[in-house]
């Protein structure tokens, strides 16, 4: 069947600027680093790519890595967008990644010029596309100097593979470094995409008043803890959830265990709110005005859905927030 995107998509979120680019991202974007693999029911992963444009998200974010196996998502995802997507190419901003472990040998990983220029070429042609809309940085590398992997990323934006450049997992002293040196090469840096939610706020530590400081915006990744923030795991483990999945090995059930207490107690206030528990730590995320997008992923399209009918939630009031701080 072909898809027809819905015509009312621009009517139902409001779109936030990226730190003081000129670039609009949505409230909420959808990540494919599981769900979109060769392991996964291909079908499934279209009809939430669907289901996020007919309702106003624009931003689909992949990694050259993400799968299983390593570059599926990239490929699945070409497969979907020349099937679906390649006329409203210019409604979309496509993101993709380069630094963890891609292909054997030397050149494989981390943040070489020689690494991160070639990856960038395999995802474009595993994604059918001629250029990305922002191509990050996927982690730093610790014995690279970061003029080389900069250099890199101003490179793919000045040959027309990338129209903008991010930074993803650095910390505020490097974070703050690499932006100078983007700023000195011409190619400014849009936005840094760590990993925040409401169990994990690293970067409330010096990172986000750096992105005040430097106008960069942030797209929040595993804003739903990986879906440990959602009513799923109340009561127990469901055998359909990531925490369940085999291929899913960055969710053990350990940690869902560990932390079932708090979550039972976020999801009282969040009902106290009206919310789900998921929209409630969607909200919280994009509480502060430095949030430019909370990064969600999704294994049904009921979930993106849910997701977006939270968005409209009221403000939060000082006792909620220190209710959650005390969760
Ligand atoms: N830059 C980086 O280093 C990095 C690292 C990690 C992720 N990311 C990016 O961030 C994206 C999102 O990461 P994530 O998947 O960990 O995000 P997440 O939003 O924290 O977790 C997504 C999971 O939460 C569950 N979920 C989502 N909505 C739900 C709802 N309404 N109700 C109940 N459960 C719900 C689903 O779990 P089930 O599958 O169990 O249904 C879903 O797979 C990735 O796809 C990737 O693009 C980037």
């Amino acid at each position: 069947m072909s898809y027809l995107p819905a015509s009312d998509r621009y009517t139902k979120i409001d779109y936030n600027r990226c730190g003081r680019s000129g670039l609009k991202l949505p409230p909420v974007s959808i990540g494919l680093w599981h769900n979109f693999g060769d392991v996964d029911d291909f079908e499934n992963s279209r009809e939430m790519l669907h289901c996020a444009f007919d309702n106003g998200i624009t931003h689909f974010d992949l990694a050259n890595n993400y799968g299983p196996p390593p570059g599926s998502a990239e490929r699945n995802f070409g497969k979907i967008f020349a099937q679906d997507f390649r006329p409203y190419r210019d409604e979309l901003i496509i993101s993709t990644k380069a630094g963890y472990h891609m292909w054997e040998g030397p050149y494989g990983e981390w943040g070489s010029r020689k690494y991160m220029l070639s990856s960038l070429d395999q995802s474009l042609q595993r994604m059918g596309l001629d250029y990305v809309d922002i191509f990050y940085s996927h982690r730093p590398d610790p014995e690279t100097p970061l003029e080389e992997t900069m250099g890199a990323l101003d490179t793919a934006v000045r040959s027309g593979k990338a129209l903008y450049v991010g930074l993803s997992n650095y910390r505020p002293t490097e974070f703050k470094e690499a932006v100078r040196i983007l700023r000195e090469l011409g190619t400014p840096c849009l936005i840094h995409q760590p990993r925040y939610s409401i169990l994990d706020r690293w970067v409330e530590d010096g990172l986000l008043d750096e992105l005040d400081e430097t106008g960069v915006g942030a797209i929040v990744f595993s804003p739903l803890a990986q879906g440990m923030l959602t009513n799923k795991y109340l009561t127990e483990i469901p055998a359909d959830s990531r925490a369940a999945d085999v291929n899913s090995p960055f969710l053990q059930e350990a940690q869902v265990q560990q932390t079932m207490n708090t979550v039972r107690a976020l999801n009282e206030i969040a009902l106290v709110r009206g919310q789900s528990l998921a929209q409630m730590a969607i909200s919280w995320v994009l509480r502060r005005s430095t949030v430019t997008s909370a990064l969600i992923g999704a294994s049904r399209s009921a979930q993106i859905l849910d997701i977006l009918a939270g968005l409209e939630a009221a403000p939060f009031s000082d006792e909620e927030l220190s209710a959650i701080d005390h969760a």
